[in-house]
């Protein structure tokens, strides 16, 4: 196993030279401690089944949903192109930085995201640490984030960025993951991670309404937030290879999709590890 940290950022590491269907104990037990010190870990020409790509996830934890596409091809073999197209405000929606599942009431743990179908250019995928970025901030901004709450909502960040499906159910809700109708899910701004015991920030696109501050105050506060946190040594953008898998720390992480051309196919299989009840789920959700 060959294991080379990403040049110039404060995380993410690629790893050669190992086969993800057969790690024996020790090498799994190396590659666990990789992940937990670097967040990412990329497997160029890893090439991934179904199968292992779920497998290989379930190392990690229980699945949140098994491996599903993120594709702008129908199962017609159609494109999804236009803007008004339901499948193409999910895809440009995640171009917004984020981390998976804050909006439900247990946030994701990981993800494990691998590429089939590649267009000719663009479609990068880009990844922030909030842990580099808690760090970064003047003690007195890390002591006031610490003390701060915000809502996740898939409604908020859709409806903001005006992607919200055309297709409503009767309930109000829409035939899209996350747009569930339990609370809207609350979180501190700050959360200690379970397995390294370090601090960093949960915020992103669907984080909104910080309590105790005026709505257009959080919105102004958050936005410079995400701004500050993603930028410079912390974040990476990685153009895909076909067969290439990555997997990432959704509690330490934020990440974004990048445009490309939606008249090329593209097709990415995402696998979603749950978060652990005990340290993920929502303060309204206990
Ligand atoms: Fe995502």
């Amino acid at each position: 196993m060959k294991v080379e940290d990403l040049e110039g950022v404060t995380f993410g590491s690629v790893v050669t030279g190992i086969n993800l269907e057969e790690l024996d104990k020790k090498t799994w037990q190396d590659l666990l401690e990789i992940w937990t010190d670097r967040a990412l870990v990329i497997f160029p020409n890893a090439w991934l089944t179904a199968d292992t790509q779920d497998d290989f996830a379930r190392r990690f934890g229980d699945l949140e949903f098994p491996r599903t596409a993120i594709s702008n091809m129908g199962k017609d073999g159609k494109l999804h192109k236009e803007t008004t197209d339901d499948v193409v405000k999910v895809i440009r929606g995640n171009e917004g930085w984020h981390h998976d599942s804050t909006y439900m009431p247990v946030q994701a743990k990981a993800a494990v995201f691998s590429a089939e179908i590649i267009p000719e250019s663009g479609g990068a995928t880009g990844w922030a640490d909030m842990r580099a970025a808690y760090d970064a901030l003047d003690d007195g901004m890390r002591s006031r984030v610490s003390g701060m709450q915000a809502y996740h909502s898939y409604y908020y960040s859709q409806g903001r960025d005006g992607y919200l499906p055309s297709e409503q159910k009767d309930d109000g809700t829409y035939n899209y993951y996350g747009f569930h109708n339990h609370e809207v899910s609350l979180r501190k701004l700050v959360k200690t991670h379970p397995d390294t015991g370090r601090d960093n920030l949960i915020i992103g696109r669907h984080a909104h309404n910080i309590i105790g501050m005026d709505p257009q105050e959080s919105e102004e506060f958050l936005d410079s937030l995400n701004e500050y946190a993603c930028q410079g040594s912390r974040i990476y953008h990685h153009d895909w290879e076909r067969g290439d898998a990555v997997i990432w720390d959704n509690r330490r992480l934020m990440h974004q999709a990048t445009p490309y051309d939606m008249t090329e196919p593209r097709r990415m299989w995402h696998t979603r590890i749950a978060g652990d009840p005990r340290t993920e789920t929502a303060l309204n959700h206990q």
